[in-house]
């Protein structure tokens, strides 16, 4: 005897037509490393299949990301120099504002969007400028360079800002520098609910944005708090922010949920570093199968209430679908 939810689930056409959400390839924004240099393509040991590549690679490798289908991506720039204020970030000519000016030059109909944060540019390697009272980033001078970092990306061709380093006040500030400056057509993808992880880690080998002291705990998230995560990105969406973000993805579903039900904005996930890596050992070591594995950890994003999935694993699922 068949019962009724097994019915459902005989037919393959049938289970294809009952099924309740679907990825697809408009879902992606695929993450790019860029650096100086010519002909450079290096792979990080901790993420297989990543690179840090130059602006020339960069610019073959979004060839190669447009004939999967893919349309978008997020650029994160690793500068020859760093300081204490993260002056690189901060110059129409540093990495990221070249690299965007290539890459849109090369590729117009790509969606560029770019990271904004000053750990990759401080020699000290946090989010900000610190205090150093507090020996850790001081919140409000941070705000007054994210704004200008914004308006650098904005002049060289970014289509849409991603700020990361989850100041408070970050999407109000940055919003305002725009609109002064006359990008009040460009979005504001926030990582509104950002929490202090340890799935960065492989993140800060190819970025090489590792804190060379302390933690980011001051201000990433506490992995423990619900109520202060939601809160988080609903500040961020009264501060004008234009799409959301929770970050990890995989052991934060519930919060990608509870965000889903409060706001109207869309949702992204950031499905890090650390989520990819572990998949790729794990395959490496021949104990998952990889593409299914794979496959099945992207459509939970969708289900918990994800729009947007920014991930490594973006060209392989292209592949995929
Ligand atoms: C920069 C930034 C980080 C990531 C994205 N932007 C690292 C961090 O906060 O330490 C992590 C991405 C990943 O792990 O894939 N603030
Ligand atoms: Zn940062």
């Amino acid at each position: 005897m068949f019962r009724r939810l097994r019915r459902l689930r005989l037919h393959p056409v049938l289970r294809d037509l009952v099924q309740e959400v679907h990825l697809r390839v408009d879902d992606f924004i695929y993450p790019l490393f860029v650096r100086s240099g010519e002909g450079i393509k290096k792979e990080v040991s901790s993420m297989p299949g990543v690179y840090q590549m130059s602006i020339d690679e960069a610019i073959k490798e979004c060839e190669e990301i447009k004939s999967l289908g893919i349309k978008a991506i997020i650029l994160f720039g690793i500068p020859d120099v760093k300081d204490s204020v993260g002056s690189e970030a901060l110059c129409d000519h540093g990495i990221i504002a070249e690299a965007v000016r290539h890459i849109k030059a090369a590729h117009p109909d790509m969606l560029v969007v770019t990271d904004l944060c000053f750990c990759e540019y401080t020699d000290h390697g946090h989010c900000g400028v610190l205090d150093p009272k507090l020996g850790t980033v001081d919140n409000d001078a941070t705000l007054t360079l994210l704004a200008k970092q914004a308006v650098v990306h904005a002049k060289a061709g970014s289509d849409m800002i991603a700020p990361s380093g989850m100041m408070d006040g970050m999407v109000a500030a940055i919003r305002a520098g725009l609109d002064e400056a006359g990008f009040s057509h460009i979005p504001i993808m926030s990582y509104s609910t950002k929490f202090a992880s340890a799935y960065y880690g492989p993140f800060r080998d190819v970025a090489e944005s590792a804190p060379s002291f302390g933690d980011r705990r001051s201000y990433q998230m506490n992995p423990a708090n619900r109520r202060e995560a939601i809160l988080e990105s609903i500040e961020d969406e009264t501060e004008g922010a234009d799409i959301l973000m929770v970050k990890p993805a995989l052991a934060y579903l519930d919060i990608v949920r509870d965000i889903r039900e409060v706001s109207m904005l869309p949702l992204a996930v950031y499905n890090v570093s650390g989520e990819y890596s572990m998949l790729k050992m794990a395959a490496k070591a021949g104990v998952i199968d990889y593409e299914r594995v794979m496959m099945e950890t992207l459509i939970g994003f969708k289900r918990a209430g994800a729009d947007i999935i920014i991930s490594y694993h973006a060209k392989e699922a292209a592949k995929l679908l």
